[in-house]
């Protein structure tokens, strides 16, 4: 493979292409470069808060300058209140370990958004010690190395199903045809859901998480929002009901139905978890398959550096994870009267831990804005947390996405992203939604076969939708 491999061009030779034409659209509509204005505001009107950073991809300027000159950043006027910034790789996983002081619980909401006043979802995320940490014993078994390691006959064979079931030689959506298809499918099992289903786990995850005033929401108010969550808590409490009349079994439900810790929670509670369990399980490695492919595509020279040498996988997913940055941010609130990096913060102060900036912290990570496929030290990264809550599901999301670039590099020489991709309107998962036929207006123009192009190069159809070009080994395009 490694011979073939390297005769394979590339079309997105310049890397950053997507980059430089959505920074000089921004420009054009806004009047200002991104970097510019990041380099001349002052920093009492940095607002990070502000989802239009992360759907325009424009974010990077500003944390590099809060990093540099107020990694603790206080924010007095946001959408959701007063807030502070942390944005340095250390003074994060500083934060993240003093739990005693930060706290998961007292603000009542895992994200810089505070929750619906007559709104009380609460799951272990949520939680301090000792309710989190009894919680969190129920369903770790699940998660856990050995279990994977029975899991991961499952996972490839569902993988390879879903490549070898990929249209050929037409353009489609990589989020709905594999980074979806895929999550759904293990969500569905961890929950011993009915897989013809899946899409209800899919669309509850979407509801939950959205942000309202995104164009594309799966719900448009609040309101809305709580009767979507109390269908998928009426039906979740339907199956739960069932596994606590039957034998323990291993999924999920069943073993917050048989464990003393969970088997009574309040309904509220028992909602709140299965948020927690849907979305973390679910738009995090969902999101990590769109932009570690998104990634590859960026850098090009990596991305054969992958195809050359396969066993390089294991660190590649690793900072795909780091590069992505699938959840953004999450939040503490000060327990007490505290500094974090030299900076007083008051009790009661919402601090808003931004993995997405320290996870790019130059004093950390090496040439931190690029994907490197054989970094020293890959899994180096502040995307899954760090301290008690960091995530249960980390190793589940790197099998998963192992298995699926094994699978790829076993097939295909190359897969090549043939728009710009659509992100999310939202400031706490770093999504991607590829799936905007009506968005023709920020498409690039398909691009010519480069010169001198093997027989692997594509030339494809626009096929009215953007997505992903695939171009199987030794399959040559009409
Ligand atoms: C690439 C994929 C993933 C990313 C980036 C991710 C990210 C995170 C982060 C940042 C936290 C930290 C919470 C904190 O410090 O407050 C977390 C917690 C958590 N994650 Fe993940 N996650 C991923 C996949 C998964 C999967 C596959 C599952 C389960 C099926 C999962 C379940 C959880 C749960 C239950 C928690 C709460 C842990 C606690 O509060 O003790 N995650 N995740």
């Amino acid at each position: 493979m490694a011979a073939s491999c390297e005769a394979v061009p590339l079309r997105h030779q310049q890397g950053n292409r997507w980059k430089e034409r959505r920074m000089t659209a921004i420009k054009a509509t806004v009047g200002i470069d991104p970097k510019t204005d990041a380099a001349t505001r002052s920093l009492d009107t940095f607002n990070m808060s502000d989802p239009k950073y992360f759907r325009d991809d424009t974010w990077q300027p500003y944390f590099e300058r809060l990093r540099r000159e107020a990694p603790v950043h206080f924010c007095a006027e946001s959408d959701f209140g007063p807030y502070w910034s942390v944005t340095r790789y250390k003074d994060i996983a500083d934060c993240s370990l003093q739990h005693g002081v930060f706290s998961s619980e007292l603000g009542g909401s895992a994200v810089i958004e505070d929750q619906p006043e007559n709104l009380d979802h609460r799951s272990f995320i949520r939680m301090d010690p000792p309710r989190h940490t009894e919680q969190r014993k129920v369903v770790s078994p699940m998660i856990a190395p050995k279990t994977l390691a029975n899991m991961e006959g499952l996972i490839r064979q569902r993988t390879q199903q879903v490549l070898d079931g990929l249209p050929r030689n037409e353009t489609f959506d990589w989020v709905e045809h594999v980074s979806i298809n895929l999550t759904s499918m293990m969500l569905a099992t961890l929950f011993d859901f009915p897989i013809e289903e899946r899409g209800k786990l899919i669309y509850w995850s979407d509801a939950a998480v959205c942000n309202i005033k995104a164009p594309d929401a799966a719900v448009r108010s609040e309101e809305e929002r709580q009767i979507e969550m109390a269908k998928m808590a009426e039906h979740m409490s339907a199956l739960y009901e069932e596994k606590r009349k039957a034998p323990p079994s291993f999924d999920l439900l069943s073993m917050l139905a048989h464990s003393n810790a969970t088997r009574d929670l309040p309904p509220h509670e028992f909602m709140g978890n299965m948020v927690l369990l849907i979305v973390a399980g679910n738009d995090t490695t969902r999101n990590s398959m769109s932009g570690g492919l998104l990634a590859l595509n960026e850098f090009p020279d990596e991305y054969r550096k992958l195809m050359a040498d396969p066993s390089l996988v294991d660190g590649a997913i690793s900072d795909m994870i780091r590069y992505v940055t699938p959840v953004m941010h999450l939040r503490r609130t000060a327990k007490q009267d505290t500094e974090l990096a030299g900076q007083p913060i008051p009790a009661g102060s919402k601090v808003i831990l931004w993995y997405i900036s320290g996870n790019r912290d130059e004093t950390v990570i090496e040439q931190p804005n690029r994907l490197i496929v054989d970094r020293k030290k890959p899994r180096q990264h502040l995307s899954f947390g760090a301290g008690i809550h960091r995530c249960v599901g980390d190793r589940l999301a790197e099998l998963q996405l192992r298995i699926l670039w094994e699978e790829i590099l076993r097939r295909f020489p190359m897969i090549e992203v043939m728009g710009e991709p659509v992100r999310a309107y939202s400031n706490v998962l770093r999504g991607i939604r590829c799936v905007s036929r009506d968005r023709t207006d920020i498409m690039p123009p398909l691009l010519s076969p480069p010169i001198g192009a093997s027989r692997h190069s594509s030339v494809v159809g626009r096929g009215g939708s953007f997505g992903i070009a695939l171009v199987p080994w030794g399959e040559e395009l009409a």
